[in-house]
């Protein structure tokens, strides 16, 4: 078998289990984007520099782009569609990016989000200089930077009280 072989991997995302086929060097990215329709994770540069691709993997945050689809077999992969719950109510970092204004093309932003969910788990939101040095993997070509760091602050805060 060549790499270029489909063969058929299975995904667990978001509490639901994904079925695809694809050649065993698809990229977790690729496979969330193309293959399984879950385009809410984007890709800005494909060479792990943007910070666009951020997911969850068993509640770490890492780059899709980074990530070959095989190795995230059989562990928890959170994407930006699985935040809010399922009753529809959003994240509170999800609410904190909109109250704060913490976006403008929102190409960035699920990357921003789910960076932002483990920078405050990881509790690296202590201070606005922590955030901003632990939010420094996310690019942010709008200039968000000020109002992204305010909805950490404030998503932090709410977590903790
Ligand atoms: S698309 Fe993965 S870091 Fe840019
Ligand atoms: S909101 Fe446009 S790149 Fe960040």
């Amino acid at each position: 078998m060549t790499s270029k072989t489909p063969t058929p991997i299975q995904l667990q995302i978001n509490g639901h289990r994904h079925e695809l086929e694809a050649e065993p060097r698809v990229t977790l990215l690729d496979a969330l984007r193309d293959h399984l329709g879950l385009t809410g994770t984007k890709k800005g540069c494909d060479q792990g520099q943007c910070g666009a691709c951020t997911v969850h993997i068993d509640g770490q945050r890492v780059l899709a782009c980074l990530t070959l689809a095989a190795q995230a077999e059989g562990r928890a992969i959170t994407t930006i569609e699985g935040l809010a719950g399922e009753d529809g109510a959003l994240h509170a970092v999800q609410a904190a990016f909109l109250e704060q204004d913490a976006f403008q093309c929102g190409y960035c932003t699920p990357g921003q989000i789910m960076s932002a969910v483990a920078c405050i788990r990881e509790g690296h939101a202590g201070s606005d200089e922590e955030i901003r040095e632990y939010m420094a993997g996310n690019l942010c070509r709008c200039g968000a930077y000020p109002h992204i760091v305010a909805a950490v602050r404030q998503a932090a805060v709410e977590a903790t009280s």
